[in-house]
């Protein structure tokens, strides 16, 4: 079906709407005509309107911009569930990988499924996030980890975003690893080489895992340098595992984000900042990954850099569709405010996909929101393992 090309939807009976452009506002409703916001403010004032135009009763719920999940691994096959029971047994992620494990054993896996089995999987993954309350989301390839089996991946990302209302950003993700019957130099050529052909099948992204196992800071600059070389955006797994330089690559190329950022201190925020990174934050995976730094936030906060937040969506850490419990990490674990949770989850991700037209209600923005099961946003991230999440609308149809 696709993200809608745009209908005309009033909602009614807001308890509280958070715009993200304005202050929160109380009793309200929000027009949205051709799939684009019309007008929002106080129920009093809504214009008289003419004609039969859908309605959707919120019934006194809190209405938010449609989450912009800002960094997903979406499309494997296979499951982790062995690595799982072998890091709660103490083993660390990086022996896990080493030993040709962790990523190595989803790209396997990812190998073997049909186009059309990959496809199935992935689709089912964007449906769990439209129902809790994403509307767009960035998707990396980087399970496939050839030129052929990458691309495929680009075209399993291309017919999902076809078969759902998510609205996709894909990104090439080639430099995820090196896989271990490759020499690394030629493996790095072959990512770079692929480039055009990653645009080509749609690829608007490219970014690279630079930590300690993965790729070294000079190669994901041979990579992201290239990319930008060939018109795509660029993004980049820093500070992850550990803290190798990655933030600074970061900064020095410009990317639009650095994501994940565990192992950031200070001076790597405020190198984010300055440069006008956004940082991607991603709680679910440094939850599962077992050894909690929950100091990132607080540096972010401390530089003024624009914080984002994404599920990281993947099948070894963390497995995770719904960007609501990831709002809840962000202000449990992180010690975020509530208003500055909803802010990064909405317009900041935004901001990470370098897209104004998302992320926010305000008049012509996409008419893509999410109603809550609370009349509170603080009610959402207090109230834990609950259904977040009544309806979904994007381009003014209701997908859920
Ligand atoms: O974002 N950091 C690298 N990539 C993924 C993990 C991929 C995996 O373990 O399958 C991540 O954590
Ligand atoms: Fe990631």
């Amino acid at each position: 079906m696709s993200a809608p090309a745009g209908a005309d939807l009033l909602v009614r009976n807001i308890g509280r709407l958070l715009p993200m452009t304005g202050p929160p506002v109380e009793s309200a409703a929000l027009a949205i005509q051709n799939g684009l916001v019309s007008w929002y403010g106080p129920a009093a004032d809504l214009p008289e309107r003419h004609g039969d135009v859908s309605e959707l009763d919120a019934e006194g719920a809190c209405v938010v911009p449609g989450f912009v999940d800002a960094h997903t691994h979406l499309p494997w096959a296979g499951s982790r569930r062995r690595d799982l029971e072998e890091r709660l047994a103490g083993v660390p992620y990086e022996a896990i990988l080493a030993r040709g494990g962790g990523i190595h054993s989803t790209v396997a896996a990812t190998r073997a499924a049909s186009f059309d089995e990959l496809v199935a999987l992935t689709t089912a993954r964007a449906r769990l996030m439209l129902a809790n309350g994403t509307t767009t989301a960035e998707v990396k390839t980087g399970y496939g980890l050839t030129r052929d089996d990458e691309l495929r991946l680009l075209d399993v990302v291309a017919a999902v975003a076809a078969g759902t209302a998510l609205r996709v950003e894909p990104t090439y993700l080639g430099a995820h690893a090196v896989p271990p019957d490759r020499d690394r130099a030629d493996y790095v050529a072959e990512v770079v080489a692929t480039l055009p052909a990653a645009q080509a099948r749609g690829a608007r992204w490219c970014d690279a895992f630079c930590d300690r196992g993965a790729f070294t800071v000079g190669e994901a600059r041979t990579v992201l340098a290239a990319a930008r070389d060939a018109g795509l955006g660029t993004r980049l797994h820093a500070d992850q595992l550990a803290r190798i330089g990655a933030t600074g690559l970061a900064a020095e190329l410009g990317c639009a984000s650095a994501d994940h950022l565990d192992h950031l201190d200070a001076e790597g925020a405020q190198a984010l900042a300055a440069a006008g990174v956004v940082a991607v934050l991603l709680p679910a995976c440094t939850l599962t990954i077992g050894e909690p730094t929950w100091d990132a936030a607080r540096h972010l906060r401390a530089a003024g850099a624009t914080i984002a937040l994404g599920t990281d969506c993947n099948p070894g850490t963390s497995w995770c569709e719904s960007m609501p419990y990831v709002v809840q990490l962000a202000c449990l674990a992180y010690g975020l405010p509530v208003a500055e949770a909803f802010r990064a989850a909405t317009l900041g991700s935004a901001q990470a996909l370098r897209r104004n037209d998302v992320g926010h209600l305000g008049v012509g923005a996409r008419g893509d929101l999410a109603v809550l099961e609370a009349e509170h946003e603080a009610d959402l991230v207090a109230h834990l393992g609950a259904r977040p999440v009544r309806a979904t609308v994007v381009g003014g149809v209701v997908t859920t």
